[in-house]
C-alpha cells in the first residue's frame, strides 16, 4: 500500500519552563497558511496539527511525509517552500 502523503505541523505548547514550543512561535497560523497555499496549488494533502517534533530549540517544525522532509525555524514567507516540497513528491 503507497504511503499517504502529509503535512505534519507541530502546534505543541508548553505552559512553563524555560523550553520553547512551536505553538508559542506560531505553528497554528502556519499550519493555516499551509493549507490554504496547498489549496490554492490544487494540492489534496492533508496538514495534521502534531505533538512535539523533537526540534523544539528550531522551531517552528513541521514535516512532509513520508519523506519526511524536515523544516525547521518556519515562517510564513517560507510556506512557499513546504508546497514546493509536496508538490516536488506528489504533484
Ligand atoms: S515543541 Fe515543536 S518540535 Fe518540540
Amino acid at each position: 500500500m503507497p504511503l499517504k502523503p502529509e503535512v505534519m505541523v507541530c502546534v505543541n505548547r508548553r505552559f512553563g519552563g524555560t523550553k520553547p514550543s512551536c505553538a508559542e512561535r506560531g505553528s497554528e497560523a502556519l499550519a493555516r497558511a499551509i493549507e490554504q497555499a496547498l489549496a490554492e496549488a490544487g494540492l489534496t494533502v492533508p496538514v495534521t496539527r502534531s505533538v512535539c517534533q523533537n526540534f523544539c530549540l528550531e522551531g517552528p517544525a513541521m514535516r512532509v511525509l513520508p519523506g519526511p522532509i524536515i523544516f525547521k525555524a518556519m515562517t510564513l514567507e517560507r510556506v512557499p517552500e513546504v508546497v514546493a516540497a509536496v508538490a516536488r513528491q506528489f504533484g
